[in-house]
């Protein structure tokens, strides 16, 4: 199966502080794949997306998007971050429209796109309101839609669900794997950090787990299950236990 993206000996240090964030890091996304990034607080996580993302470069190594290597942001890979990351002075349409801003589409088909995302989350009726006009969940759904306008290859959240209240997290949750498996629906991966061992055994196919800085891969858990998943099969459970006791030690 063709890897979406592919992370090939990334090692990165901070050019300011010259400290080692991560070390000779390889995984791949392949079509279809839900992948997510575990490890403890502060081991490179956040940075090694953004590096999938193209938004800063890895020191060595490379990472490719469909075997074309990664120098940039891609219009092809979109972000959902943990704090929605919303402008509280644009409306919601216009929250959304952002994903857009590199189409090149005209401003009455950014708005038909755009109006067209926010009812396919159930947030039809809010286009014109503020994000503050939002409850948490509603805000990851504009997030969401912002991310998936552009109809993106590859998704990339940054603790995606972790504030959020859990029932909202698991309906969110389960939106996000919809769009995976929806063949109409452009998205054929998905790249999450999350902290939630959980979260990552419920969702992924794949699960990186990433030592303490410098971040080196420990191991990749292969999940599977098809879906919906029972979080309380023993399949699940026993991947539970496996993947805590590698961050245990
Ligand atoms: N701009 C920067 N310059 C120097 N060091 C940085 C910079 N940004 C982050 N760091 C350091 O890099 C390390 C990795 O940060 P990063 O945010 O990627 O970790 P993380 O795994 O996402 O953490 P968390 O689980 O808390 O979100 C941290 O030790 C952090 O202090
Ligand atoms: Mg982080």
């Amino acid at each position: 199966m063709m890897a979406i993206v592919s992370v090939d000996d990334v090692s990165f240090t901070f050019e300011n502080s010259n400290l080692e964030i991560m070390d000779n890091v390889s995984f791949a996304a392949k079509k279809g794949e839900f992948v997510s990034l575990i490890g403890p607080s502060g081991c490179g996580k956040s940075t090694l997306l953004r590096i999938i993302a193209g938004l800063i470069q890895p020191t060595t190594g490379s990472v490719k998007f469909m075997n074309k290597e990664i120098t940039g942001p891609n219009r092809k890979m979109s972000f959902v971050f943990q704090d929605f990351a919303l402008l509280p002075w644009l409306t919601n349409l216009e929250n959304v429209k952002i994903g857009l801003s590199m189409s090149g589409l005209s401003d009455i088909e950014k708005n038909r796109l755009a109006s067209e995302l926010l009812d396919r989350f159930g947030l039809g009726g809010f286009g014109s309101y503020y994000p503050n006009a939002l409850s948490g969940g509603m805000k990851q759904r504009v997030g969401i839609a912002r991310a998936v306008v552009s109809d993106p290859n590859v998704i990339l959240m940054d603790e995606p669900f972790s504030s959020l209240d859990e029932l909202t997290a698991e309906t969110l949750r389960s939106d996000i794997v919809y769009m995976l498996e929806n063949k109409n629906i452009s998205v054929n991966s998905v790249i999450m950090v999350t902290h939630n061992v959980e979260e990552a055994v419920q969702l992924s196919d794949k699960i990186v787990v990433l030592s303490d800085k410098p971040a080196t891969v420990k191991k990749v858990i292969s999940i599977k299950a098809g879906r919906p998943r029972d979080k309380r099969s023993e399949v699940l459970s026993k991947k539970m236990d496996e993947i805590y006791a590698i961050l245990a030690h």
